[in-house]
């Protein structure tokens, strides 16, 4: 195993080090955060496992007010790229400025997807926030669990108590569904596009050896 502590003439851009989960809700992307942490940790790393809208306590309480409270797409928006802001400055970059690394369940892709394509606000505006809000600074490798929104459902409807937004119809959670996969299919080299109805081992898997394929890529 290589190792992956940072050394002087080893300056990674910030995003080489941040790694994201993404997908719709019930897709099962949760279960793998953990082993994509260990797979780094193996390597040496330290890691910080994060989550977004939340990760600080401003996030969390943002979070709260998000999933619990109705509101218009546009304060929707406004609001998880607040929460994200915090996250970013309290949590995300400082921990990459020392050199760990962080896996973060969801980032600016779910706001493209959920209030661009789901909400309809479209990707473009979505992406003058993100540019007010972390401008030049993405993930370098982003897992996507893609599954269809009616296998989805079942998965969700097991859990005890559903959000406002994964109680949101069929065609919202198609329209977020569809507003990823445009993402991936644009930045092909940054997405590994996953098939979450595959076995967990198989997954488990893929997603060992593109995480040691990017661990080559950005020499660590
Ligand atoms: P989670 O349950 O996967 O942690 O995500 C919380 C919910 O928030 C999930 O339904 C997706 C939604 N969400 C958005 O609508 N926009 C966003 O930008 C983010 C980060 C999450």
């Amino acid at each position: 195993m290589t190792s992956l502590e940072p050394g002087p003439d080893r300056v990674l851009p910030r995003g080489a080090r941040f790694i994201t989960v993404e997908g719709i809700d019930g897709a099962g992307k949760s279960s793998h955060i953990a082993a994509i942490a260990d797979r780094l940790r193996a390597h040496g790393a330290t890691v910080v496992v994060t989550r977004e809208p939340g990760g600080t306590t401003v996030g969390e309480a943002i979070r709260g007010l998000f999933l619990d409270h109705g509101m218009s797409p546009d304060t929707e928006t406004l609001l998880v790229f607040a929460a994200r802001r915090e996250h970013l400055e309290r949590v995300v970059w400082p921990a990459l400025d020392r050199g760990e690394w962080v896996v973060c369940d969801r980032f600016t892709d779910a706001t493209v997807a959920y209030q661009g394509h789901g909400r309809g606000l479209g990707a473009a505006r979505v992406d003058a926030l993100a540019e007010w809000v972390h401008p030049g600074f993405l993930p370098r490798l982003t897992f996507l669990f893609d599954l269809a929104p009616e296998v989805a459902r079942t998965r969700v409807a097991g859990r005890s108590g559903l959000d406002r937004i994964e109680a949101e119809a069929q065609g919202f959670h198609e329209r977020v569904r569809e507003g990823y996969l445009v993402r991936a299919a644009a930045e092909p080299a940054r997405f590994c596009l996953l098939d979450a109805a595959l076995p967990i081992e198989v997954l488990r898997e893929t997603i060992a050896r593109r995480l040691d394929r990017h661990l080559a890529e950005v020499g660590a």
